[in-house]
């Protein structure tokens, strides 16, 4: 019951804030993704702003007709986006670990609103790793089973030339003990 008063009270104020994620998205290390935009939700809208963590990475003027979009962000995202004009989606190619976070397009208008993303990369040396393990696992248990092998062998080697050393001993006291009587 309180869970559910507190799940009201959060889905209340996300509600009223308009904190409300649109999407979260995993995305490999070096592939694209692109953060969808339906049409219908750009109508009326004199520009499009796309943030990433508080910074514009993207915006289009859409009251100037035919004005291209504009990427002012030189340094991250460099080469790797695309802003639609028809719908505002967002494509960033060549995705790296630095352009995981939260995504924003702001839609302005006499009241603007928000549409927003959390995009997490997923390094690809992590599967590379598990692979290499993979390769290495057996081989390594082989060489485990070998040397215990190995190991047992010499031990059994060892307690045979003692019974041996033991038995020849047994024998030559006979030997001895049997000599008086020749
Ligand atoms: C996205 O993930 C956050 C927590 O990381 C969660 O609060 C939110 O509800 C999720 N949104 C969607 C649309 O799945
Ligand atoms: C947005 O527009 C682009 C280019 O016209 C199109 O390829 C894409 O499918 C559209 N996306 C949506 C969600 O309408
Ligand atoms: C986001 O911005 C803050 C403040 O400028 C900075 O400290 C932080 O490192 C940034 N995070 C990312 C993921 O760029």
């Amino acid at each position: 019951m309180k869970n559910l008063l507190i799940l009201f009270c959060s889905l209340l104020l996300s509600g009223v804030f308009g904190e409300t994620d649109d999407g979260n998205m995993s995305v490999k290390e070096g592939d694209s993704v692109t953060l969808k935009i339906k049409p219908q939700d750009i109508n009326r809208a004199e520009d499009l702003r796309w943030r990433f963590n508080d910074t514009i990475i993207a915006k289009i003027d859409l009251e100037g007709k035919d004005k291209p979009p504009v990427y002012p962000d030189e340094k991250r995202f460099r080469d790797r986006l695309k802003l639609e004009r028809e719908n505002g989606s967002l494509t960033i190619t060549h995705i790296t670990s630095e352009h995981s976070g939260v995504y924003q397009l702001e839609i302005r208008r006499s009241q603007s609103t928000y549409k927003t993303f959390r995009v997490s990369v997923i390094a690809i040396t992590e599967p590379s790793q598990m692979s290499h393990w993979m390769i290495t696992g057996p081989v390594l248990a082989v060489a485990v089973v070998l040397l215990l092998v190995g190991v047992l062998y010499v031990i059994y080697k060892r307690y045979k030339k003692r019974d041996e050393m033991l038995e020849y001993g047994k024998k030559v006291k006979k030997k001895k003990m049997r000599l008086p009587y020749i």
